[in-house]
């Protein structure tokens, strides 16, 4: 077969050079291309960028999670994320672009906000809702007036978006509702067996998606928390409205985006997200672990480099953290103890929110029933890591009271894992 034939055919040359192991196995389709640091990425990805321009799936790296593209300029391309992702065609897409000219172009009326947040904020995670033109297929905002447009700084993705010409449509590569993906295994996981290419870029910097902000009024609106955190946004343009419930509540009810339902970023296992004072909340975790565990419940936490003291007792093994077993005075306790996985301090947010997702991952492979997750804060990217979990959560997150006790907590945790 003559080279770059299989784009027109939609079938893949096996000889390509570029094309991994990752083929192959039944039920398989998706083909895995590694890019090398330091490598000539525009001429390396052409032959991704032709597969994205002749109509095809292709997962690429952003700094906050995987994309699944498709040439956002072609209708038909754009249904076939719908399709591959089981995506209801309400939920609007993101269109990523290189920078704010492109932006500009898709966009007549680019709302001056706008330009001040790309101009602030870009290559990065930030993603602008703004007018919708003519050359953008209805389809790619789900039939609205408005597209969401993002200039990632990913040098894989903004390489193949200079190779491929075209504005690429890309949601997170996860089935709808699932975990977003930071690493290209877990997009093949996934969907590996309905998409084209996944490019293995590495694992995502970021770990969570971009912030969203609607551009369209006289103030930014805040649709959704996520890697731009909304004290850089206020410091850049004053004021910004919050979606959805009033301040307190940021990151934990549901958001004005379309398709931004409550059950999202949701494990198999059931999560209860607490929230309250840093220590009162690894206390009241801990003990509620315990109890459950004692049930014989299949326990998964997620906690910080602060809580780790409290399970000192077991071997972590691993940078990301992670272990299982009873906590040093409970050794004793069943077999088959409480997993956990330390996500980052809580000083470090960006760390944590880098280790999320994976984690969740791993506990729902690890096959626990219920996952005790604490709350971060509500600060800088607190706020997103508080809006993913609390839809992981579907809505089962737990203030405690500030005199609460840990024993009183710890019950009021184990009802909510037990509850209906
Ligand atoms: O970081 C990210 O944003 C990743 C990477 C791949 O760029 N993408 C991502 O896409 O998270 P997705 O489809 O999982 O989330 C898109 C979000 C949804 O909350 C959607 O409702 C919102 O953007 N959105 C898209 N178009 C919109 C529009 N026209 N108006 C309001 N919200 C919109
Ligand atoms: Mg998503």
């Amino acid at each position: 077969m003559e080279r770059g034939s299989w784009l027109e055919s939609g079938e893949l040359d096996e000889e390509l050079p570029w094309l991994g192991e990752g083929g192959g196995e039944i039920g398989v389709r998706a083909r895995v291309m590694w890019v090398v640091e330091g490598a000539a990425l525009v001429e390396a990805l052409a032959p991704a960028a032709a597969l994205l321009r002749a109509g095809g799936l292709v997962a690429f790296p952003t700094e906050t999670v995987y994309g699944l593209g498709a040439n956002a300029l072609d209708a038909v391309a754009v249904r076939r994320i719908f399709e591959a992702k089981g995506r209801p065609a309400e939920d609007p897409l993101i269109v990523h672009v290189l920078g704010l000219a492109e932006a500009q172009a898709l966009s007549p009326g680019f709302p001056e906000l706008a330009r001040r947040l790309a101009e602030a904020f870009w290559p990065g995670p930030l993603t602008l809702v703004v007018p919708r033109g003519p050359s953008l297929p209805a389809a790619v905002s789900a039939g609205l007036d408005s597209v969401a447009l993002r200039a990632p700084s990913h040098p894989v993705a903004r390489a193949l978006l200079r190779a491929a010409g075209v504005p690429v449509a890309a949601p997170s590569a996860n089935p709808f509702g699932r975990i977003s993906p930071t690493r290209a295994e877990h997009v093949l996981a996934d969907l590996g067996d309905r998409i084209d290419l996944v490019i293995d870029g590495g694992p995502a910097e970021v770990g969570v998606e971009s912030t969203v902000v609607d551009c369209r009024g006289e103030q930014a609106l805040l649709l959704r928390p996520g890697g731009v955190s909304l004290e850089a946004l206020r410091a850049v343009v004053g004021e910004v409205r919050l979606a959805g419930a009033g301040e307190a509540e940021a990151g934990m009810g549901p958001q004005r985006s379309p398709g931004t339902m409550l059950r999202h970023y949701a494990p198999r296992a059931r999560l209860v997200l607490v929230v309250g004072e840093a220590e009162q909340v690894g206390e009241a975790i801990g003990q509620a672990a315990l109890g459950l565990a004692a049930k014989g419940r299949r326990v998964g936490l997620l906690l910080a480099e602060e809580d780790r003291a409290r399970w000192a007792g077991e071997e972590d093994g691993q940078a990301a953290g992670g272990g299982s077993g009873p906590a040093p005075e409970q050794t004793a306790g069943p077999p088959g103890g409480p997993r956990w996985r330390v996500l980052g301090s809580l000083r470090d947010l960006e760390a944590v929110a880098r280790a999320l997702f994976g984690a969740l991952r791993e506990l729902d492979a690890a096959g626990v029933d219920c996952i005790l997750a604490r709350d971060f804060g509500g600060q800088g990217m607190g706020l997103a890591l508080r809006d993913r979990l609390s839809r992981a959560a579907e809505g089962r997150v737990l203030r405690l009271e500030s005199q609460e006790g840990p024993s009183a907590a710890a019950a009021r945790i184990e009802r909510a894992v037990e509850g209906p």
